[in-house]
């Protein structure tokens, strides 16, 4: 190990664990709107809102927003989200699942997830259930499907709103539909980690058309406009609409969407295919209708003799980044304070424990993922070859 630990790792170039692929098209488009006089939402916007729309299909509307964390709030306030409620979470997230269910008054209410999908199931969800609860909002896991048809039929069953947080879902499919076209709310996110980019963007594409109204409205400073173009604020709205600039960017991108998701399908079962199996390593599964946003790992650190600090530092070593998605939401100090604590959510607290993300997006080659799966199979797969201890603590978050 000390020999493989030697410097001539340092040498190579460090594969990242994400990077957006941005071409001529991406910088010929932009340059364009920046040329046009017209920068804030305008045509690009309206352009991208219909391209969303028409590709999800299921005669959706589709409203772009800044980012994905502000159409996930904006759902929330339009389906009247608020103090005394309770919105079902699951633990295993981004904390911004989390976060706009707090920024709204309401309380999340987290569930446990799915260990091998990271998804939250019905039947968990309905272990979160209480009085409270006015929506359930499962997240599509790292581009993974949710089970929705059970997570919808528990919600009917119980009067709840369902708002699907897809921020890293962009052209994953359920079943034989695109995830954002069940009707319900359904958020998206364009942030350049995600299968396409907007630079910060998200959408949101919904089918009732009195909530699009009223969306716009939260969206843009609770501003409407009469048919002669009278002016009037009826409600609270912030600033959350989406720039010409980065529609166009994602006008460009989403074009290419097929193309990047079926590469990133090819990375994963590749992956799949070298990763040697063992006991101490949890993969991910294909899935049908899986977008492939990020390839998750779990690797047992303790049954190792290491910690994840160590074994990011190793893969560092060897040219690699990894990435952590993510530490369990439930654990950090803000909803500590709602009384959650260890012991919680077994499933979505051994995840954000032994979590690794491996690199995975359009621009890599095979030979990278032969890199790296090399590189884990000798970390993981030799038990002489323990990483030594955290040389500088790793992990990055996003
Ligand atoms: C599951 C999930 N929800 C919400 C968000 C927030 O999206 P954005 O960064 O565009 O605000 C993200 C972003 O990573 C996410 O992964």
């Amino acid at each position: 190990m000390a020999e493989s630990m030697s410097n001539r790792h340092f040498t190579m170039d460090l594969l990242p664990f994400t990077k957006p692929t941005i071409t001529q098209d991406e910088q010929n488009a932009v340059r364009a709107v920046l040329a046009s006089g017209w920068l804030a939402s305008g045509p690009q916007t309206a352009a991208f809102e219909q391209a969303l729309a028409e590709r999800i299909g299921g005669g959706v509307r589709v409203l772009a927003f800044n980012s994905g964390t502000s159409a996930l709030e904006a759902a929330l306030l339009a389906a009247d989200i608020g103090p005394g409620d309770e919105v079902i979470v699951p633990a295993m997230s981004f904390t911004a699942s989390a976060n706009v269910v707090l920024r709204t008054g309401a309380r999340p209410r987290f569930a446990d997830v799915d260990p091998v999908s990271r998804n939250l199931t019905a039947e968990l969800a309905l272990r979160a259930l209480s009085p409270r609860t006015r929506a359930i909002m499962p997240v599509h896991f790292a581009g993974r499907p949710a089970a929705l048809d059970a997570l919808y039929e528990l919600a009917c069953a119980h009067g709840l709103t369902v708002i699907e947080d897809a921020a890293q879902a962009i052209g994953s499919r359920y079943l034989d539909r695109e995830i954002g076209a069940s009707g319900n709310p359904v958020c998206f996110s364009f942030h350049p980690n995600k299968n396409i980019t907007t630079i910060e963007g998200g959408a949101l594409a919904l089918a009732d058309q009195q909530m699009a109204r009223r969306l716009q409205r939260i969206r843009f400073h609770g501003i409407e406009k009469d048919a002669e173009g009278n002016v009037n604020v009826s409600e609270w709205g912030g600033k959350m609409n989406m720039p010409d600039v980065n529609a166009a960017l994602g006008l460009a991108q989403l074009r290419k969407l097929d193309a990047f998701n079926v590469r990133r399908a090819q990375l994963a079962r590749r992956y799949l295919a070298l990763l040697r199996p063992s006991p101490l390593l949890g993969l991910p599964k294909d899935a049908p209708g899986h977008s492939w946003h990020m390839f998750c790992i779990c690797v047992d650190f303790a049954a190792l003799g290491s910690t994840r600090a160590a074994f990011l530092c190793a893969l560092r070593e060897r040219g690699i980044a990894a990435g952590i998605h993510y530490p369990a939401i439930h654990l950090f100090g803000l909803y500590r304070r709602f009384g959650y604590a260890p012991g919680d959510f077994p499933n979505a607290e051994r995840i954000g424990e032994q979590t690794l993300t491996l690199p995975l997006f359009p621009g890599m080659t095979d030979a990278d993922v032969e890199r790296v799966c090399v590189a884990l199979n000798e970390l993981i797969g030799d038990p002489a070859a323990k990483p030594a201890l955290a040389i500088q603590p790793g992990g990055v978050y996003g």
